[in-house]
């Protein structure tokens, strides 16, 4: 363990040592990602970001809650003054000539939404105006892809009008046409929403690009030239001088990389499923019933990868076992409760090693992807919880966190899910 750290220290040192250049352009089909709190970001706030989400008792709950369902549709208490951010970002150039947007990820959604010119609500100072851009197209009613939007409805212009809430907020869109460009790459005629109304405070400002598997996501729009394939590496939240990268296409992806079957729910076409078999904590498989793991196309019930949610969150049976385990195997040490994580310890403990067991893949998570730590209690904290009873509890999120300076590849032609260490930078 203790080598472990140093190992990583060390790393972490060298690597910090460099600055990045935030204007360096990013190479073709691959995208540079940033935590929201890089000093590449504008969203960058003074706060530790862990610090904020470990205090933050509110946020943490609010963004648990986004954990189960898919975000579009979560009933969540808004006006609590609760700000939610998107956690990565990604340089998206859009119109001719381009405007560009720091977009946020979101690998559980379909649509893109951009903030327009004349957004009334929005909190954005950079706002795309389509009136500037010569490939600027709103699309009619009767287009195909009004259909394949949120709560779409006609307006009296006979444009294609939609609603939807994103966490605590509200957006009303018209779906528009332009081009997009991502690094070198152009993709024509991309559908999004151009947002003229917002309220709330849970959206990332400069919008969303939806990664998910659903027709309006950009995956779906760009089959030809990205064949439905894309991996990601998402740095460390610590590491406000590194950047990820968002991979497009099935160039240059991994070929020596553990995989499991992606699996497809007709009802949640946006979700990416896997088959989460066990899970096992030091050496021990802890007891976990089948039900609480199993996928069920019916009821939505399993286990997806989301980029959007920071923690984990394992259906409530499935958490207690872990959890359980997890504090047998701490010696000497009685557990703490920091916002709304249960199973912190103060001071140097030894943990054990938690591994996700995937049909025919297992995952050990590094340390870092599987404690938080707060600087001022000098706590650390497993960074998973229960998912929350209201809303869906069905669903186990492999989140974020979870995933950070690992390379997810999502291969849907072949349906398979890859993962494989990678220091992001
Ligand atoms: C990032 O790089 C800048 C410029 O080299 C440096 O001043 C700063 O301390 C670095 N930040 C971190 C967290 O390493
Ligand atoms: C969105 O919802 C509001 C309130 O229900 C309604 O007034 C408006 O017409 C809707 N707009 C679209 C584009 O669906
Ligand atoms: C984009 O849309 C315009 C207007 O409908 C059309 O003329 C053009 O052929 C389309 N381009 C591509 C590449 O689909
Ligand atoms: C943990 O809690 C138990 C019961 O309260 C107590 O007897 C024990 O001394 C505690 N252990 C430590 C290491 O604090
Ligand atoms: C944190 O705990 C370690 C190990 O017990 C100790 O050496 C260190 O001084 C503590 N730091 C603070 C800030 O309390
Ligand atoms: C995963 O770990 C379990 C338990 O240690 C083992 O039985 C299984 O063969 C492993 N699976 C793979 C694909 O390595």
């Amino acid at each position: 363990m203790r080598s472990h750290l140093l190992i990583l220290l060390i790393s972490l040192l060298i690597l910090k040592s460099e600055s990045i250049n935030c204007n360096e352009k990013s190479h073709s089909s691959d995208l540079r990602v940033f935590h929201i709190n890089s000093q590449c970001s504008p969203f960058k706030t003074s706060a530790s970001w862990e610090d904020t989400l470990l205090q933050d008792k509110a946020r943490f709950l609010y963004l648990s809650s986004l954990a189960g369902v898919r975000k579009s549709s979560v009933p969540i208490a808004s006006g609590r003054g609760i700000v939610q951010s998107p956690t990565y970002i990604v340089r998206a150039n859009i119109g001719t000539p381009a405007q560009a947007m720091l977009v946020a990820l979101d690998t559980s959604n379909d649509a893109a939404w951009i903030p327009c010119s004349g957004c009334v609500g929005c909190s954005s100072s950079v706002l795309f105006d389509p009136s500037k851009s010569s490939s600027s197209r709103t699309l009619q009613c009767e287009a195909p892809q009004c259909k394949q939007a949120p709560n779409p409805s006609c307006t009296v212009s006979k444009t294609c009008g939609f609603n939807m809430t994103y966490g605590g907020s509200a957006i009303e869109a018209y779906l528009t046409q332009d081009t997009l460009t991502l690094a070198t790459d152009v993709i024509p005629n991309y559908t999004f929403g151009c947002i003229n109304k917002a309220s709330g405070t849970s959206l990332p400002a400069q919008g969303l690009m939806g990664l998910g598997r659903g027709p309006l996501s950009l995956i779906s729009q760009s089959q030809n030239l990205y064949q439905s394939t894309f991996s990601y590496c998402l740095p460390n939240s610590k590491s406000s001088n590194f950047s990820g990268s968002l991979r497009l296409g099935p160039k240059n992806q991994p070929i020596r990389i553990k995989t499991t079957p992606l699996l497809k729910n007709p009802r949640r076409s946006s979700l990416y499923y896997v088959n989460l078999v066990g899970i096992r904590v030091g050496n021990k498989i802890v007891d976990i019933p089948t039900s609480a793991l199993a996928f069920d196309p019916a009821t939505g019930a399993g286990t997806i990868f989301d980029s959007g949610t920071v923690y984990t969150r394992l259906v409530e049976p499935a958490y207690v076992a872990v959890r359980n385990e997890f504090r047998r195997r701490v010696k000497n040490a009685n557990a703490t409760s920091l916002g709304g994580f249960d199973t912190c310890y103060s001071g140097s403990v030894v943990f054990p090693s938690v591994t996700f067991m995937f049909a025919g893949m297992n995952v050990t998570l590094p340390p870092d992807n599987l404690l938080i730590h707060s600087s001022a209690g000098n706590l650390s904290c497993l960074a998973m919880a229960a998912a929350p009873t209201n809303v869906n509890s069905v669903l186990n999120v492999i989140a974020s966190m979870q995933q950070q300076n690992h390379r997810v590849l999502i291969d849907v032609p072949n349906s398979r899910l890859g993962i494989s260490r990678e220091t992001c930078t």
